[in-house]
């Protein structure tokens, strides 16, 4: 299929770019002029097309309101100073994407199909994406059951919309994370690897009782023991720990981040040591008592590399050393920047080149 030809566009009459302030453009404010829509009915995917971004006529019915099946992604698209876009990794994330499907008991997607509506609505909303440094645009596939009715079952008919939105960085500053030993995000044998609803909306109560209590984020543990590190909900969590990356080996209870997985190639690249391991509480404090422990961060598509600031464990607040120029997540943050722009080779086949007419 040859989208950018058969993809039908209905041109917004009048876009709504010249209200975008594209120096504080914050996260997830902002949805550019249009939107894909494709529908699954009859056991298939009918073809895709692209509308201005607006009201859908569903009635409250749609199985995904009651019984949840809704499941995105997260994704970026860059431009470089030559004016080209790409969008970082979109088969990995499609990959993903089967995955989170698959445990949902929802029909599978093309990679072609996937990729080229991607490709199709980014060149329709190319002026909405912004390259000045540290921004992009965020991009938001999500797939939900529309069958109406209210019989718990699967359902038989879906939408994949796609939405984008230009973004800066979703952190203004260093968080502050609690670690949680009571509240739980996902058990091993649940939904925490997929990218579904239900995975942030349960989270909400927990993270709010800590926001409240002045952290950003909360840091998950295992379900079973609380005992061991499991990430952070809208990102993963890497440590630097006497001079090696750390970070919690993947499980059905954590989200196999695409920026995660790039950090660990580039960390090869860089000739940085590196462990997938599970990561217990009583090592982070230990850590933090005999200095070893000189980085926390949080990676992710929309979080990028964010710096943690305090990790608070059992309520003590435990500060990490201030973040500089030389620090592994710092220079590893600069090389992904300069692999997205084109500064330095894409050597790995990251960037996947968006036809723009
Ligand atoms: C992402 O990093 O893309 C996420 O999905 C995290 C959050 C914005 C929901």
């Amino acid at each position: 299929m040859n989208t950018l030809v058969d993809i039908p566009v209905e041109r917004i009459k009048q876009s709504r770019i010249s209200s975008v302030d594209f120096k504080t453009l914050g996260f997830g404010n902002y949805i550019s002029d249009h939107m894909l829509v494709a529908d699954y009915k009859d056991k298939k995917w009918h073809q895709p097309k692209i509308m201005p971004f607006g009201e859908l006529l569903m009635t409250p019915a749609i199985l995904s309101l009651h019984y949840g099946q809704s499941v995105f992604e997260g994704m970026k698209a860059f431009k470089n100073k030559k004016g080209e876009v790409s969008i970082f990794r979109p088969q990995r994330h499609h990959q993903r994407l089967l995955r989170s499907l698959e445990r949902m008991c929802m029909p599978a997607i093309s990679e072609e199909l996937f990729v080229e509506s991607l490709c199709a609505l980014i060149a329709a909303d190319a002026a909405w994406v912004p390259d000045a440094e540290g921004s992009a645009l965020y991009i938001r596939p999500v797939i939900f059951a529309t069958e109406s009715r209210l019989g718990v079952k699967i359902s038989d008919e879906y939408k994949f919309v796609v939405l984008t939105s230009p973004v800066g960085p979703y952190f203004a500053k260093p968080v502050r994370v609690k670690v949680e030993e009571h509240y739980v995000r996902a058990a091993e044998g649940g939904t925490g690897f997929a990218k579904c609803a239900g995975n942030y909306g349960g989270a909400f109560y927990p993270a709010e009782q800590a926001r409240q209590a002045g952290f950003d984020q909360v840091l998950w543990t295992d379900a079973k023991e609380h005992t061991y590190i499991d990430e952070s909900g809208a990102m993963n969590v890497m440590f630097v720990l006497d001079g090696k990356l750390v970070t919690p080996k993947l499980s059905t209870s954590i989200l196999d981040g695409v920026t995660r997985n790039s950090l660990l190639t580039l960390a090869d690249d860089m000739g940085m040591p590196k462990e997938e391991r599970r990561i217990s509480i009583a090592e982070l404090k230990a850590g933090f008592e005999n200095g070893k422990l000189t980085e926390a961060f949080g990676v992710g598509t929309a979080a990028v590399v964010s710096t943690i600031a305090i990790i608070n464990i059992d309520g003590t607040d435990y500060s990490l050393p201030p973040d500089s120029e030389a620090s592994f997540q710092q220079r590893v943050k600069k090389k992904l920047h300069n692999i997205r722009m084109g500064h330095e080779p894409d050597t790995h086949n990251w960037n996947y080149n968006v036809p723009l007419k």
